[in-house]
């Protein structure tokens, strides 16, 4: 079992460049099947989830190399539309072979992905979706955990989400774009990566209108083009790493920032008390005060609060100057961190009405060893470990290396004192 070990109380402080999207690219990886040449996907973060992808497109018969950030892929020949049960397993971004392969192959097979470890996660908006645009839905054994879908075409039509669901959202329109006739999306997503998603299959020859709004209109084309395209950088790690600075009384200078998809969690930082100066792509942020506590913090899909920040602004919040509240409204489950920050000392109680945090701040964390249950969670323990008294070992740190290329390496060269350890810790 991997850990990360945090001796805490230093001050972040220096210069840091932010890394490509992992939310961006896990899409645009699947949807490089839609068209039959090839993609060159610049600024492509090295992450374990964006390796999972890699390996299920090289079980299709796609062809993927790095060189450095960039990753070339040749989807001229698609030899399988079977994604294997046990990258189901891995990851549940693998859904996104649904819409790709049912898309390019008109047939894909794919294990039903289960549970995860934030919430239940269902693909009912997909698969109801995906039916009335004309393909069939058979499982394929008794259990009901192996789907086959198939098409004899895919046709145009209108879908309407209850949930503006990020992941159903681009699932249709990677179904659509190349079908027959036109498909209008109501109550799409509106996350920059839906956005990104769409710039990625135009620049391909897709045909897309109203991207950014909850209204999408994708009339299918005959095929698509290889593309060069370069993704965003990571809002969810620059978020990360502000509060992290903040967390910790620093001074530091984030370079590359999607600033404009960063509104919220800026705003709500800036509420705790925070400084941020922002210009062109980089973002100096620094703190000098005890956090203040935020009244009510409630996650929203886009434009709102990202669920995908909860977590570590809980970690900062433990440290507030008064008593602040979390509703989280996208996961059911993602309060998994409140027993191990517990353990750090902190004062949280959680109420199933409203699916609220109340978090009364404490003056100083201390070190422990806890478990860091998924990705953001992860993340938010080392954030709260940077500032707490003494040391800090976060087991089940393989969750963590899902989403940030290296977070060790990042803090360290701000000057933390933190180290990835691949040993077996008690
Ligand atoms: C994506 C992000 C994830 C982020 C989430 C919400 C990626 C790879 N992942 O996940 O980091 O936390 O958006 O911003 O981009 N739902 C259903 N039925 C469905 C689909 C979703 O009930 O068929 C529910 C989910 O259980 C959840 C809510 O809708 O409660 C939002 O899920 P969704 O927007 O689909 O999240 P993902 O695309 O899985």
């Amino acid at each position: 079992m991997s850990s990360i070990e945090v001796i805490g109380g230093e001050q972040l402080k220096g210069e840091l460049k932010i890394q490509g999207s992992k939310n961006a690219a896990l899409p645009i990886i699947a949807a490089t099947i839609l068209n039959k040449g090839t993609t060159v996907l610049k600024n492509c973060p090295k992450i374990l989830d964006v390796f999972y992808m890699v390996e299920i497109l090289r079980s299709l018969g796609c062809i993927a190399t790095w060189d450095g950030n960039t990753l070339y892929i040749d989807s001229t020949t698609v030899t399988s539309t079977k994604v294997s049960d046990d990258s189901v397993q891995k990851m549940r971004s693998s859904i996104y072979f649904l819409g790709a392969l049912i898309g390019r192959c008109h047939e894909v097979t794919i294990a039903y992905p289960g549970g995860c470890s934030i919430g239940k996660r269902p693909i009912d908006f997909h698969l109801n979706a995906i039916k009335k645009m004309n393909v069939i839905q058979e499982f394929e054994d008794e259990e009901e955990t192996i789907l086959h879908c198939y098409t004899s075409g895919i046709t145009g039509n209108d879908i309407f989400f209850d949930f503006p669901s990020v992941g159903a959202t681009q699932n249709v329109i990677m179904a659509a774009v190349l079908s027959t006739g036109t498909t209008r999306i109501f109550n799409a997503a509106r996350e920059p990566e839906v956005i990104e998603l769409c710039d990625y299959l135009i620049e391909a020859g897709a045909r897309i209108c109203g991207k950014g709004s909850a209204y999408l209109q994708v009339e299918g084309v005959k095929n698509l083009n290889g593309v060069e395209f370069t993704l965003s950088s990571d809002r969810i790690v620059a978020g990360t790493y502000m509060t992290a600075i903040a967390a910790t009384y620093g001074e530091a200078l984030l370079t590359d920032v999607p600033l404009k998809n960063l509104d919220s969690t800026i705003r709500i930082l800036r509420k705790t008390g925070c400084n941020i100066d922002i210009s062109n792509d980089n973002c100096k942020i620094s703190s000098v005060r005890r956090p203040l506590p935020i009244e009510l913090l409630k996650t929203q899909p886009y434009p709102g609060f990202p669920t995908d920040m909860q977590s570590q602004l809980m970690s900062i919040l433990c440290l507030a100057d008064g008593k602040s509240t979390i509703m989280e409204g996208i996961f059911e489950s993602r309060y998994q961190n409140v027993p191990e920050l517990v353990k750090m000392g902190a004062d949280i109680e959680l109420e199933a009405i409203g699916n609220k945090a109340i978090i009364t701040g404490v003056k100083h964390l201390h070190g422990a060893i806890v478990d860091a249950h998924d990705l953001r969670g992860g993340a938010a323990l080392v954030i709260a470990a940077l500032t707490a008294q003494g040391t800090t070992v976060i087991r089940e740190a393989t969750s963590v290396e899902r989403g940030y290329e290296d977070i060790c390496r990042d803090l360290n060269s701000l000057g933390a004192n933190i180290r990835f350890c691949s040993e077996n810790v008690a």
